[in-house]
């Protein structure tokens, strides 16, 4: 794998549900002024990216990017920005251009910058007929566009990585639960909303049945995973780099409505499955991390309980 030779770091689609919290950590550790964040989105200053540096950046745009990572002296690529499952299928033809087409751009400018990159996968990349705990490799058979999108950048780190020595890593992040920043347009939403619907309404209607049953991860969880991948030296790491499960939990739907009536009294929620169904259906109830723990170590630190307390009690402090 070739050097990378800059120090800064570029976040792209930094103004959505992961990118909100990894710049702050990214801040926090290497420094607000070596972050540089972006998106197609312009800023306001409420939003706590906005404390260090921000440009409006389209992914689609190879030659901004480019520039932006010569005239800045960029050596990492954190590679958020993407269209989520239920945007996504709304509108495949955007999904695929802005997925794929953005993530080439950006091995693209690695190429040309000797840019270390991450690029995040999905658990979208695997279809009904996997395995229901999915294991790290098997076929990967999306019947969604968004999973389609998710296994073309697997691929894409791959030859890039093989053909061009650029060292790309990714995991495949499961449905991500947090406070900080809605989540964006994803199946995976209904554990994200039901805590603001709890608290503000008593209140959630539901879109997947209360079986539904997928792998989840709270976003501190996430953000450390995403830090020890990048921190990890790259020899430790296999053929799966550019897209490990890791070890999450999961739980039903009707699970998670459970363990927040334990917390919110007469929480109430009702279940009305729409298109999303479908999608979720498609996709495993979990994954076996097990060459992520091998490889550099994964483990989480929070269960349901802790992330059900920590999602009301950062909600609660936030109003
Ligand atoms: P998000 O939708 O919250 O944020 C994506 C950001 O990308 C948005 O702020 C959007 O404005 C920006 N964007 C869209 N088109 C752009 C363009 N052309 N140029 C620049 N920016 C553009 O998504 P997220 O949840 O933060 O997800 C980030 C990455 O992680 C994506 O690749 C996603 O597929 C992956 N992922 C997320 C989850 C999850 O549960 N959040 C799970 C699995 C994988
Ligand atoms: N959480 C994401 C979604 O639901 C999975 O990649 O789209």
């Amino acid at each position: 794998m070739s050097e990378a030779k800059g120090e800064k770091i570029l976040v792209t689609g930094a103004l959505g549900q992961i990118g909100t919290e990894l710049v702050d950590s990214l801040r926090d550790k290497h420094g607000t002024s070596s972050v540089i964040a972006s998106d197609i989105r312009s800023i306001n200053e409420q939003n706590s990216t906005s404390k260090g540096p921000y440009v409006t950046l389209d992914v689609l745009d190879t030659d901004s990017i480019i520039k932006l990572c010569t005239d800045e002296d960029i050596g990492t690529v954190y590679h958020l920005a993407a269209l989520l499952s239920a945007t996504g299928e709304k509108n495949p033809e955007l999904c695929r251009k802005v997925n794929v087409g953005g993530t080439i751009s950006v091995f693209e400018a690695a190429k040309k910058c000797s840019l270390r990159v991450f690029s995040p996968s999905s658990i979208a990349v695997f279809g009904p007929d996997a395995p229901k705990h999915a294991p790290q490799v098997t076929d990967l058979n999306p019947t969604t566009v968004y999973g389609e999108t998710k296994v073309s950048g697997e691929s894409l780190a791959k030859e890039y990585g093989d053909n061009y020595g650029i060292d790309v890593r990714g995991i495949r992040y499961p449905g991500l639960i947090s406070y900080k920043a809605p989540a964006g347009g994803g199946t995976t939403d209904y554990a994200v909303e039901i805590f603001s619907a709890a608290i503000n309404h008593g209140y959630y209607e539901c879109f997947v049945r209360p079986d539904t049953r997928l792998p989840m991860l709270y976003m501190d969880d996430a953000i450390k995973a995403t830090l020890m991948l990048m921190d990890a030296q790259s020899d430790a790491l296999g053929p799966s780099r550019a897209g490990y499960n890791i070890d999450c939990h999961s739980f039903t739907a009707k699970e998670l409505a459970d363990a927040i009536s334990q917390e919110v009294d007469g929480f109430k929620c009702d279940f009305v499955p729409d298109v999303r169904q479908k999608y979720a259906d498609s996709w495993p109830d979990s994954i076996d991390g097990s060459v992520a723990k091998k490889e550099w170590d994964w483990s989480p630190n929070y269960g349901l309980e802790a992330m059900v307390k920590a999602m009301l009690d950062g909600l609660s402090e936030e109003h």
